[in-house]
């Protein structure tokens, strides 16, 4: 019997694509050069996308993909992929939720030390040989600091717990008040924002948290707050948050996802009191592999007539 037809959409990690070659057939729409062509002549036989990254699958691709089955995404996070026009078809989305939750509220955490400590700063400045000259200025501080958690999902949930470890007093907005976790709720994030002055935004992208975190919420944070994403760069208005910096609405800010990546502004990097990563939450060797085995774990279990092992709840399995 034929191996099914998969479609990567851009490269994402050799493991995926060995692990891929090994069970199914597998196109690189990288590698295609003449797309036309190629939707018109294999695009009917593609049973399976392997998304993720810069590599999305939005409407388009799929209508382009009549025999379309499932959408494998690398990465918990799935704005890349447009999940209604699948679920219309009956496409399964899955994701990679769990195995990166550590890596990221880890992360998270480092983020937030680096920003209030300026420990990227700090280093800049000893490796500048400033500290033959004098000691580095004292800096702010974590203690006695009120954490307000925007989503507070399984990566929010990792960084409470390590929030609660520091001594944090911690909050968090969502849709809905969960009733098994210990800390404050807020149905209002600009509520949130007043009462907090650390701001870690871990909530997913897409029009719904589109810019949620506007002007309002960075005025209301405050002159000593701290803003802190790792979850998606569309949920922070970018404009309004180098304003917010700028004029020194906010203390500072430690982002690890922009709205435009890989494109930073160029306002964001001239400016010293923020601290800049390109995107790496869940980005080790160790988490990066678990995240490649599970796409490729979605796609087998698929088509041996096992369900997807971690479909998104938008295609759920069994279809209800
Ligand atoms: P999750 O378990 O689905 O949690 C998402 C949380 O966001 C939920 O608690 C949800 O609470 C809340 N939420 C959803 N829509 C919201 C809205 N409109 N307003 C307010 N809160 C909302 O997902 P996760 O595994 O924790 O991942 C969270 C996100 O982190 C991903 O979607 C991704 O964007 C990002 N991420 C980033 C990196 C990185 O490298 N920086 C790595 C992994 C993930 P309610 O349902 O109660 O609203
Ligand atoms: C990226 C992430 O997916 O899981 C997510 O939602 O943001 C990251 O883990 C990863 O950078 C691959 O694009």
């Amino acid at each position: 019997m034929s191996k099914p037809d998969i479609l990567l959409v851009r490269p994402i990690m050799p493991l995926i694509e060995d692990g891929l070659t090994q069970h199914f057939t597998l196109h690189k729409l990288a590698q295609v050069a003449d797309e036309s062509a190629f939707f018109r002549e294999v695009g009917p036989r593609i049973r399976g996308v392997a998304a993720g990254g810069a590599g999305k699958a939005d409407r388009a691709l799929i209508e382009k993909l009549p025999a379309l089955e499932i959408i494998a995404n690398f990465g918990v996070g799935y704005d890349g992929i447009d999940v209604k026009a699948a679920a219309e078809r009956g496409v399964i989305v899955t994701n990679t939720p769990d195995v990166l939750t550590d890596e990221v509220a880890d992360l998270a955490l480092g983020l937030l030390l680096a920003t209030v400590r300026q420990i990227p700063q700090v280093d800049r400045y000893l490796r500048a040989g400033k500290w033959l000259e004098k000691p580095y200025p004292l800096t702010a501080t974590l203690r006695e600091r009120k954490v307000g958690i925007l989503g507070l999902g399984r990566i929010g949930k990792a960084i409470a717990e390590r929030c609660a470890a520091f001594g944090l007093d911690i909050a968090y907005h969502g849709r809905s008040r969960q009733a098994d976790v210990p800390y404050r709720y807020y149905d209002n994030l600009l509520a949130m924002a007043r009462d907090v002055d650390v701001l870690m935004v871990v909530a997913p992208g897409g029009a719904a948290t589109h810019h949620i975190v506007n002007a309002d919420v960075l005025t209301a944070l405050g002159p000593d707050g701290i803003l802190i994403n790792v979850g998606r760069g569309s949920v922070v208005d970018e404009k309004a948050l180098i304003a917010a910096l700028r004029d020194r609405k906010i203390l500072t800010a430690g982002l690890d996802v922009f709205e435009d990546e890989p494109r930073v502004p160029a306002e964001l990097i001239a400016m010293d009191h923020v601290v800049l990563l390109p995107h790496v939450g869940s980005a080790s060797v160790y988490t990066r592999n678990a995240m490649g085995r599970l796409v490729v774990d979605n796609l087998v279990s698929w088509f041996e007539g096992k369900g997807p092992k971690t479909p998104v709840a938008e295609t759920p399995w069994p279809r209800k």
